[in-house]
């Protein structure tokens, strides 16, 4: 169902008093009046922006401009050439996704400026404006002073208006994988998190902050600053001017001194900042996934949200290995016979299976320029016998390309690879990218590699096959656009309680992430960890939850595609195991019941098909006593609740294999009193009778 309709409200073509100071003052509102920017241009001819919420100023005079490498920057001297107001209104169907309809309705000014002097260049804002925020684009048109551009800065600006609680991580050129930080704005320090301890490369060259970055104002209203359509451009990280409290849009760049090159006409990405007056608006609004295009596949029958298991956790214990040289190999055929057989068994759609190709012996070494081959399978891994294995138990096979950031190698074997999972009936590839790009002097988060990813998700596309990219680019709701764009890590994922030397996530972690992350999209963060300490394989390690808590995750985090990460003999005759039977992974609908960000968040999501509701809530190091109100549930029926809580005296490290599972049958009217432990959490399944 697609709901459209296309208003034009008024052309405003202002008359240009030259030389008498006078310039329009453009004013938009959101549908509701909500939200409103408004704009001008200053005294030095600089276009400036403010937004307003409930009439209160959240950004202040924010100016824009661009520096470039062939040409003057551009930013002063401009006059406003003419403004339009639009109002768009439509709904449209997620194909796969937290809820089902998504309203797309708001306000738009296009206001086309033009430099009064030297080059006499063109260019225009887009103005998006949300009752939930607001997205801005520049728009180069082709004209005869712009052929190409080579874009050495952006200098977009976000004055704010306090000094924030800020949920921030490092603006790291090259990996996401970072711990958040909780601080005021002011205290914001970047560079102070350069070190870092896994074989991902990482480069904070100065004081920036990844997006999503979310913030707190005193007045009690939440603010996310991201991004959406990155296409064919660089990531954006916001350097933090600490002294005057103002965020500039710093492009992720190369060696070689540029950022961007494009060629006119071109869009940049939306800039977007999200506002809410409560913390789970913020995890409610579609703003930007909104921002993106319709989707594009003619086909997306083979684009299956599911559950699955892998060989994975054991590498990452130690267990095994992804090399064959180790003597430990886990990518055997018998092994994926194992997994496989367990994910039939228990209703788990699919199976991963990491270290399958030949490669790993030398991955993360100095040379490593064409060592994978994408198409090879070692000899102990009969490919084609387990596809045929898995697909006589009506399992999916899951591909993995680590490509080790080698992006020229990888390349050159895409479409070999991806036809080889077409011909196998393989519909979903992981990929990697650990370590320092190859070619030398990109980074992961630079225009080069925003192509690269994107150029992945279309060749899956075109032999039917979707991606969770892990070492990813953020996630800026490319989705909507290529709903193969399943899910990606992108994060500080489960992986890093396994070997991280600094103690891996702390409790707080994933009730900071729902906030920030999770905003861009879907995270394969890999839960459900049982064997909480595993002693048997690290003695140094271990997952700082509690086991009720990696089961709240499965709908706290949303992917649809989630992993069972554990290893099966850990999920046998276990009685918790049954809530990941359970649990949906598509959903109809999406409600934050509650929820304080870095402290504590509850989640419902409703199955499509079934109509069951799941619920989840996590807490970080303090326990607490949280009310679950029934309300959303549907009226006139009764649900069978099962309830997987902390025990009376679970706690993350001291006993976090505590649990407790209650049955009870529930209606609307119902509200659960449940007591999560430090750094705990509750499952509940809600069955229709
Ligand atoms: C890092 C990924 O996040 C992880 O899931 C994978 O197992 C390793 N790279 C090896 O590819
Ligand atoms: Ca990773």
């Amino acid at each position: 169902m697609l709901k459209k309709l296309f208003i034009i409200t008024w052309i405003f073509m202002p008359i240009i008093f030259s030389g008498c100071g006078y310039e329009p003052n453009q004013e938009i509102s959101s549908p509701k009046n909500l939200v409103k920017v408004q704009t001008n241009i200053n005294q030095a001819g600089q276009f400036y922006y403010k937004i307003l919420f409930k009439d209160k100023i959240v950004i202040d005079s924010s100016t824009i401009g661009f520096e470039f490498m062939n040409m003057p920057p551009i930013g002063k001297n401009l006059k406003i050439l003419r403004a339009k107001h639009e109002t768009d209104t439509e709904t449209w169907e997620m194909i796969w996704g937290e809820q089902r309809e998504v309203v797309n309705d708001y306000s738009q000014l296009k206001i086309d400026l033009q430099e009064q002097n030297n080059l006499k260049r063109k260019f225009s804002v887009i103005f998006r404006v949300y009752d939930d925020g607001v997205g801005f684009a520049f728009n180069f048109p082709k004209q005869r002073n712009i052929d190409s551009v080579t874009i050495t800065k952006e200098l977009t600006q976000f004055r704010l208006t306090g000094d924030h609680k800020t949920w921030w991580t490092p603006g790291d050129w090259d990996i996401y994988e970072h711990l958040y930080n909780t601080t005021r704005v002011s205290e914001i320090d970047a560079i102070s998190k350069r070190s870092h301890n896994n074989l991902a490369q990482t480069y904070i060259p100065y004081n920036a902050v990844n997006t999503p970055v979310t913030m707190k104002t005193e007045d009690g209203i939440y603010l996310s600053f991201h991004e959406a359509n990155l296409n064919n451009y660089a990531g954006m990280t916001l350097r933090v001017d600490t002294e005057n409290l103002v965020l500039t849009s710093e492009l992720v760049g190369n060696d070689f001194g540029w950022k961007v090159k494009r060629q006119t006409p071109f869009l940049t990405p939306w800039r977007t900042i999200q506002i809410a007056e409560r913390a789970g608006d913020l995890i409610e609004s579609n703003l930007i996934v909104n921002l993106n295009e319709p989707n594009i596949l003619a086909d997306v029958s083979y684009i299956k949200p599911m559950k699955y298991v892998g060989i994975w956790w054991e590498m990452h214990l130690g267990k095994s290995s992804w090399d064959m040289a180790s003597g430990k190999h886990g990518a055997t055929t018998e092994n994926a016979k194992r997994y496989i057989d367990f994910a039939a068994e228990n209703g788990i759609g699919g199976v991963l299976i990491e270290g399958w190709n030949t490669g790993w012996e030398n991955w993360v070494g100095e040379d490593r320029e064409g060592i994978f081959d994408f198409v090879t399978p070692y000899p102990d891994y009969n490919l084609r016998e387990v596809v045929s294995y898995a697909k006589d138990k009506g399992v999916e096979i899951i591909m993995h390309h680590e490509t080790s950031a080698a992006i020229s190698t990888y390349e050159k074997q895409m479409e070999a690879t991806f036809s080889l999972c077409e011909d196998l009936g393989i519909h979903l590839v992981k990929t990697g990218y650990v370590g320092q790009i190859i070619p030398d002097g990109y980074y992961h988060h630079g225009q080069y590699m925003v192509n690269h990813y994107r150029k992945v998700i279309e060749t899956a596309a075109k032999y039917k096959v979707a991606v969770d990219a892990h070492e990813p680019i953020k996630d800026t709701g490319e989705r909507r656009t290529f709903p193969n764009m399943l899910s990606r890590e992108g994060l500080r994922g489960n992986e890093f309680n396994a070997w991280a030397s600094d103690g891996g996530n702390p409790p707080e972690h994933l009730t900071i992430v729902p906030f920030t992350r999770m905003l861009s999209g879907p995270i394969d963060f890999t839960p459900g960890i049982f064997d909480i300490k595993f002693n048997k394989y690290k003695k140094d390690n271990q997952v700082n939850t509690t086991l009720a808590h990696q089961l709240a995750l499965y709908v706290v985090i949303y992917s649809p595609i989630q992993m069972a990460a554990d290893l099966p003999e850990n999920y046998e005759g276990h009685p918790a195991f049954q809530f990941i039977r359970d649990v949906g992974v598509n959903w109809d609908e999406t409600k934050v019941l509650d929820g304080e960000i870095g402290e504590f968040v509850t989640i419902a999501r409703k199955e499509r098909e079934t109509g069951n509701w799941f619920v989840g809530s996590v807490t970080d190091e303090n326990a607490r006593e949280i009310t679950i109100p029934l309300s959303f549930l549907d009226e006139g029926k009764t649900y069978r609740a099962t309830i997987y809580k902390d025990g009376a005296d679970a706690h993350w490290d001291k006993n976090p294999t505590s649990y407790e599972i209650e049955n009870k049958e529930v209606t609307m009217t119902d509200e659960l009193q449940i007591k999560l432990a430090p750094g705990g959490g509750v499952a509940i399944s809600l069955m229709i009778n």
